[in-house]
């Protein structure tokens, strides 16, 4: 266990019968952190979250909380709290009752209560709503009254299973800035599951890529996209344009390949370990490409043929032909220049060029 974790789950294995949902997961997650896990549909999330919650237990391994280890505790006695995606709340109920509703056996006051439930609706900007029928209330609403329903107990840790899926892309996007800030402002860990990309880089400090039940690479979200330490977190992070290669010599913290219609290319090996005579992939996000019409005068630079071009405002995005190479190449440009076309003027021949330390040279896999 880390020095600083505060959840560590250790070997974590859940099988239904022959269905490992969750497969050896080894993960520490710091106090006060938000943490999420990412993947797509099936890949176990909801079955590991469940086992932080006390609703499932691991069929091998431990999860400790706070130091304790969990195999014994019930749902009801652990130092979380889960909001669901499906965001339950009474509908017979208040705002206020909804979000009173985890205190009714903590013999407070009526003053008590009410003084804990206005903190709470404050924390949740539904000051004066209070009141109202949670059925009178929009959805992105009635999910920020779920949220305080689960944190007026003070949990240690809030489990969030894809709390945001519901609702629309406006409201959806800002209440991600706003419960990233709450979580800031209670110092709460945050256990965050999600399928969405985006959702996962705008909110966490760190995620855990999951595929099959088990997680690919644990980072923050900088990382992930600058340093994917294999194809599959190269490829579920954003876009990426992947080229085959060959190492020709791995010396002095450079790896130089040999790779075919690119050249001969030389950059850093990062994390992972490479030898000589090795076939790789090198990734290049599209925007780690310039292109121009002439030839730069140094550094690397290959020749191609625009596919397609689309104009986006802020940026237009091309794809290259390039000689050689199986698919178009994905390219990214910035839209500095307000009176310049560059969607227009770059139909044709191109060249891309690219920095040694736009490479990232991955395993094949
Ligand atoms: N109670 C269960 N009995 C049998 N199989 C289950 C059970 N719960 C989950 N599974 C299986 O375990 C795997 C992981 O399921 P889980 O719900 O954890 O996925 P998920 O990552 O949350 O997916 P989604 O994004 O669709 O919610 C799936 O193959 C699922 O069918
Ligand atoms: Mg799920």
């Amino acid at each position: 266990m880390q020095d600083d974790s505060f959840i560590s789950i250790r070997d974590v294995s859940k099988h239904f019968g022959d269905v490992h949902a969750v497969d050896q997961v080894s993960i520490d997650i710091a106090k006060g952190e938000f943490f999420s896990l990412l993947g797509p549909s099936g890949c176990g999330k909801t079955t590991l979250l469940r086992m932080l919650a006390g609703f499932e237990f691991p069929t091998f391994g431990e999860i400790f909380i706070d130091g304790q280890p969990m195999s014994s505790v019930a749902a009801n006695h652990r130092p979380v709290n889960m909001v669901f995606q499906s965001y339950a709340i009474f509908p017979h109920l208040s705002v206020s009752q909804n979000i009173g509703y985890g205190l009714r056996n903590d013999k407070l006051s009526k003053a008590e209560m009410e003084f804990k439930v206005d903190e709470m609706l404050e924390l949740i900007k539904l000051q004066g709503y209070g009141d109202r029928q949670s059925t009178q209330l929009s959805g992105g609403e009635r999910q920020r009254v779920a949220l305080a329903r689960a944190l007026i107990k003070r949990p240690k840790v809030l489990l969030l299973d894809e709390p945001l899926g519901a609702l629309d892309k406006q409201l959806r996007e800002q209440m991600q800035l706003e419960l990233r800030a709450l979580q800031r402002s209670v110092g709460i860990t945050f256990v965050f599951v999600t399928h969405d990309q985006e959702e996962a880089l705008t909110m966490s400090d760190r995620i855990a890529v999951m595929s099959e039940g088990k997680y690919l690479q644990i980072d923050t979200p900088n990382q992930l996209y600058e340093a994917p330490q294999n194809r599959k977190v190269a490829d579920f992070i954003g876009t990426v344009n992947f080229f085959n290669a060959r190492t020709e010599s791995v010396a002095g913290g450079k790896v130089s390949m040999d790779a075919g219609p690119l050249g001969k290319l030389s950059a850093a090996p990062g994390k992972l370990e490479f030898s000589e005579g090795q076939n790789v992939l090198i990734a290049i996000r599209p925007e780690k490409f310039s292109i121009s019409i002439e030839k730069p005068a140094s550094g690397n630079a290959i020749e191609g043929t625009t596919d397609a071009a689309a104009y986006l405002g802020d940026r237009s995005h091309f794809y290259v032909r390039v000689n050689g190479v199986d698919k178009p190449v994905a390219v990214s440009a910035q839209n500095m220049d307000r009176t310049h076309d560059v969607t227009q003027t770059h139909q044709g021949q191109v060249w891309l060029s690219w920095e040694d330390d736009a490479m990232v040279i991955l395993h094949e896999d």
